[in-house]
């Protein structure tokens, strides 16, 4: 497959021929060498994201919508190569892998139907002196910052609406997991999209390439997923050019059981949604509020689920939970058990990091979890769940939206009117009520508070790469 940068529909090298190791996290081997982006190759990407917009912009929306169609086909068709290649640069098991194809796939089908679907608006103004006639153009040049834990999904997210509204866009795919979009976006040429339209650019120097990037006068956009706390800094930076943006922050979820919860269900919903995807999401369930009559039943139902978690290299067979991103995630995971440990909390499971090569992190489970432990108060990221006990359900929901982040929330009990009010008390962008799995391409993704701004998805999703543009006329 091509390593080096897509720019202008040729792949280059980057300006200093610099490379950067990609490293499979199972087993800490270098597997690959990738081009790395100096700030010259982002402006170049720019640049070339420019000249390619103008056309695209004038392409009929059908015609649009069918390139995004046989992108969806040729992702399809490809299944098992991507999903293979995703297993050995993020390392999530290869059904994972495969599912995180379907998922990111259904982004161009979802899309490519709304992008004949970009609606207009006509009235007349109450003087009845004019005409109101309102449009929605593309933004123009959109840059895309993608994270790791979703080398395909986070990509083909922002870029199927972007696409489909009409842009041209700057992908800096993630460090860890530049592969995945490399071979995506040579994909996506052969499925007929134009040369220039899709720029990938990897870097090991982000600060700079950003930075370069943001400056250049053609772009008019950021579209980010990644921590808050990067979030905060490249909102700033966007400040500066008054950019429109679309921010996919972290999370902070609480999974609520009431006793009148089925458990059943509930269990099998807290292994999704805190276990999917290597329990590297930033809609996972941080903390598992469970109230005080079930909470001993819950704790060591859950245990049982989490113990039955195989983690290991996402392709061997019957592994659940592939490996960490980094070491540094290990040692971040590690200290936040540590310290729960250490303030009162008993540990049900796990709780040691596994020795050996591969960056591994045992399924654990942790009970009497204090609410101001850190681990509570910081996203894990992986595969710790921690359990707290209530009685008191305003203190509960108090508890659940004590935190700056308000993007995803599960709620399980067999009352529809109490899940249903308990819902609309969560500050989340989304919930889960009697449902662990909630990420749908036509459902709109985003938060509230600190996770973020903006949506993707659903058929809001294509507007945030519109402008809007109002026409006043006499007729
Ligand atoms: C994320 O973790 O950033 C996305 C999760 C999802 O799309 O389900």
């Amino acid at each position: 497959m091509r390593t080096e940068l897509l720019i202008g529909g040729t792949w280059r090298q980057g300006a200093d021929d610099g490379r950067i190791a990609v490293l499979d996290p199972a087993t800490e081997e270098q597997i690959a060498e990738v081009a790395d982006g100096r700030p010259a190759d982002a402006v170049a990407a720019c640049d070339a994201a420019e000249a390619a917009q103008v056309r695209w912009a004038a392409t009929p929306p059908r015609e649009r919508s069918e390139i995004l169609r046989n992108c969806w086909q040729i992702m399809i068709d490809h299944t098992d190569e991507l999903a293979s290649l995703i297993v050995r640069e993020h390392g999530k098991p290869l059904a994972d892998a495969r599912g995180e194809i379907a998922y990111s796939a259904e982004f161009f089908r979802w899309n490519a139907e709304e992008t004949v679907r970009i609606r207009g608006d006509l009235g007349r103004a109450p003087s009845g002196a004019n005409r109101i006639i309102v449009h929605h153009p593309p933004v123009g040049v959109v840059l895309m910052v993608t994270p790791w834990n979703f080398p395909a999904a986070m990509i083909t997210r922002k870029l199927a609406p972007a696409l489909g509204a009409g842009n041209a866009v700057v992908i800096k795919p993630p460090r860890d997991t530049p592969l995945t979009a490399l071979r995506v976006a040579e994909l996506l040429e052969e499925a007929g999209v134009p040369s220039g339209l899709v720029n990938v650019v990897p870097t090991s120097s982000s600060g700079d390439w950003f930075d370069a990037a943001i400056d250049h006068r053609a772009v008019r956009m950021l579209s980010f997923t990644g921590s808050t706390e990067v979030g905060r800094v490249l909102l700033r930076r966007s400040a500066d050019r008054v950019l429109k943006t679309v921010m996919e922050l972290g999370g902070n979820a609480p999974f609520i059981v009431f006793d009148d919860a089925d458990l059943d269900a509930a269990v099998e919903g807290a292994m999704v949604a805190k276990m999917r995807h290597s329990a590297e999401t930033c809609t996972a369930a941080n903390r598992f509020y469970v109230e005080a009559g079930v909470v001993e039943e819950f704790s060591d139902r859950l245990t049982a689920a989490m113990r039955a978690v195989k983690v290991g290299n996402g392709f061997d067979e019957g592994v659940t939970c592939g490996p960490m991103i980094n070491r540094q995630a290990v040692v971040d995971i590690d200290g936040l058990v540590r310290g729960a440990v250490m303030e009162g909390a008993s540990v049900l499971l796990g709780g040691e990091p596994q020795p050996g090569a591969g960056w591994f992190y045992p399924a654990t489970v942790l009970r009497d979890v204090q609410h101001e432990s850190e681990i509570v108060r910081h996203e894990i990221f992986g595969p710790v769940a921690p359990v707290i006990s209530f009685t008191d359900h305003d203190e509960m929901i108090r508890q659940a939206n004590d935190t700056e982040m308000g993007l995803t929330g599960y709620v399980y009990t067999t009352d529809l009117a109490k899940g249903l009010r308990t819902s609309e008390r969560i500050q989340a962008g989304m919930i889960g009520l009697n449902r662990g799995a909630i990420s749908d391409p036509a459902a709109p993704f985003g938060g509230m508070k600190q996770s973020g701004l903006g949506r993707e998805g659903s058929t809001d999703g294509i507007y945030e790469f519109c402008e809007t543009q109002y026409i006043s006329t006499d007729w």
